[in-house]
């Protein structure tokens, strides 16, 4: 059966917990995954700017020993002269396959994966959702902490337009023990969808303006950038773009082994003096990005190798 990755919940927890051994496997032993794609092609269709999500996933797919092919700019696809996401997935499931797509538009991955024959990858959708990105996330949190349960997550920023923010609470809400504290300027709250789930769930959450009010509770801190690109007004983004700015005097208050973790790109919001805190997993984090890809990219491919872990099924 055709299998697609479009948000975080796609996967159940067990199947999470199968694709990050796999993960952990790739990491440790990248020898025997390096020709486990061959033969295969990744089309990238990227209609919004990428370095990280589109790199890390070509080369996720060139690790494998697969080849990789695609647009980084819909200026330069054929969505220039009119062309529907629909007929453009359908012809790039005759050449690739594997897909993964980012679209400004929210929803426009799931309609591609409705017209393809391949495997589509949702590489984030304007302001909904960003699934590849949690899956990093949850391995590099799995990796640091040992654990994905349990922990007092506080994700500060732009809570409205990061969808990196709501792929992620949709995927830790369903571990136990987890409590979020929100933290954005008033204008920059995750959406009602958001918080609409977290009351029905029952799950403990706050929020709040200042980080610092809060910052010495936090087991991690996930730090986002405020999304220009979604804003209406330049005005509005002028007046909130450095309204966080992480520094290692906030720094200080914090516990000894609060991670950070930040999607990327950062701008201002954390100070490159917090670089060198063995706390700041960051860089840390694009590493895990490639190895979790590969772990997706082999899943969705139904690709299994000898004596690695089973992957989800
Ligand atoms: C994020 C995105 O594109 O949503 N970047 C990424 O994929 N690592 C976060 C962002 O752009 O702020």
């Amino acid at each position: 059966m055709l299998r697609h990755l479009m948000t975080p919940l796609d996967f159940s927890a067990q199947e999470l917990d199968a694709l990050f051994d796999l993960a952990d496997d790739i990491r440790e032993h990248p020898d025997k995954y390096a020709h486990a794609c061959a033969g295969k092609k990744l089309a990238t269709c990227f209609y919004e700017p990428s370095t990280r999500t589109r790199l890390s996933i070509e080369t996720a797919m060139l690790n494998l020993g697969g080849s990789v092919m695609g647009f980084s700019d819909a200026a330069s696809s054929s969505a220039s002269k009119g062309e529907s996401v629909a007929d453009t997935i359908r012809v790039i499931s005759c050449f690739a396959d594997i897909c993964a797509i980012r679209h400004p538009k929210e929803g426009a991955a799931m309609v591609a994966s409705e017209f393809a024959s391949i495997p589509v990858i949702n590489a984030g959708d304007g302001g909904h959702q960003h699934p590849t990105q949690t899956l990093t996330d949850l391995l590099t949190i799995r990796s640091l902490k040992g654990r994905l349960d349990h922990f007092t997550i506080g994700l500060c920023g732009d809570l409205k337009f990061g969808r990196t923010v709501h792929s992620l609470i949709n995927a830790m809400a369903r571990y136990e023990g987890i409590r979020f504290v929100l933290i954005s300027p008033p204008e920059l709250r995750v959406p009602d969808y958001i918080t609409d789930l977290l009351n029905d769930r029952g799950i403990p959450y706050e929020e709040v303006i200042r980080l610092e009010d809060v910052i010495d509770r936090l087991d991690l801190l996930y730090m986002t950038r405020v999304q220009k690109e979604r804003f209406f007004n330049e005005e509005d983004y002028v007046r909130l773009k450095n309204f966080y700015v992480l520094d290692t005097e906030k720094l200080r208050r914090a516990k000894s082994d609060m991670y950070i973790l930040h999607p990327l790109p950062r701008v201002n919001e954390i100070s490159v003096e917090v670089d060198s805190d063995p706390r700041a997993a960051y860089f840390k984090q694009v590493q895990y990005g490639v190895y979790v890809r590969m772990a997706l990219i082999l899943t969705l491919l139904g690709i299994q190798t000898t004596d690695a872990p089973a992957a989800a099924e």
